[in-house]
């Protein structure tokens, strides 16, 4: 039987020291470098901080694997045994630019169900914790589980680019949405926006286009407090790939995906 509670405490240790680094580079300036394009930032500091858990995990726990952004974990194509999934920065281009609004990802998986997952505002010493079965907790305080809402009265986070001309979705389909519902909002950090679903201060995120790393640790967070996440066709997410998410408070999701998303037939 795997120790959960055992990996967890350590695993929070090792978050909230990769935050204390993170917070000393502000003074030390960081190194940026491009990825995929000019707009795919990653720094030194994202490339320690997940080197950083590579090597408490390979100390601890030889035998779990690792799936990170900056590639300097395992090779995994598929979720056999442990795999820990960790976006080291989550929110790359606020860290550079704004120093808040971002935060560092880990969600723990066994033979592919979420078993531990953590979203760690390093800023604001916000950390969002959960062990499957045990409730989910921001800081030392045990969060509700999540309340219906509808869509005239919920705040909806998504970036603008999906109701814009661009070539994953028809922006007809997600603009009457965005105009019925009580409000949108754009953090820029898939995992904090997940987050802020747990703690109420948003109701629902949408996006096309995310990677597994971005989404690992809070649908494991919003699954917990009994939130519905799916891809934005209404189908299971694929934690080896690219997808689209659709995570919300129960109810909300029913209701945008039949009344907005013709239930996944788009
Ligand atoms: C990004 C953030 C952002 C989302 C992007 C992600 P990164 O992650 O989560 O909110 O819109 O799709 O790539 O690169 O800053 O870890
Ligand atoms: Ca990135
Ligand atoms: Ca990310
Ligand atoms: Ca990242």
């Amino acid at each position: 039987m795997t120790n959960w509670k055992a990996i967890d405490l350590d695993a929070k240790t090792w978050i909230k020291e990769a935050g204390q680094h993170i917070i000393q580079s502000f003074s030390k300036g960081v190194t940026i470098e491009t990825k995929s394009n000019a707009n795919d930032l990653v720094t030194d500091i994202d490339k320690n901080t997940e080197q950083f858990f590579i090597r408490k995990i390979k100390e601890n726990y030889p035998n779990h694997r690792i799936l990170g952004e900056e590639g300097f974990g395992d090779k995994v194509s598929d979720l056999k045994g442990i795999v820990w999934i960790i976006d080291p920065i989550d929110g790359t281009m606020n860290f550079i630019r704004q120093q808040r609004n971002f935060a560092i990802s880990i969600g723990v998986y066994e033979d592919g169900i979420g078993q531990i997952g953590l979203i760690y505002d390093v800023v604001n010493d916000e950390l969002y914790h959960s062990i499957k079965g045990n409730g989910a907790f921001l800081n030392d305080l045990l969060l509700s589980p999540l309340e219906e809402i509808i869509v005239s009265e919920a705040i909806i986070g998504m970036n603008a680019t999906w109701v814009t001309e661009n070539n994953r979705i028809d922006p007809a389909l997600l603009s009457p949405l965005v105009k019925h519902a009580r409000g949108t909002r754009s953090y820029g950090s898939a995992a904090m926006e997940m987050a802020y679903i747990a703690t109420g201060r948003i109701d629902a995120y949408i996006s096309l286009r995310l990677a597994p790393w971005d989404i690992a640790a809070g649908i494991i967070l919003i699954q917990e407090l009994g939130g519905i996440a799916s891809t934005l066709k209404g189908e299971p997410l694929n934690l080896l790939g690219q997808n689209s998410l659709f995570i919300s408070k129960p109810g909300l999701h029913q209701e945008i995906m039949k009344n907005y998303l013709n239930d996944g037939k788009w």
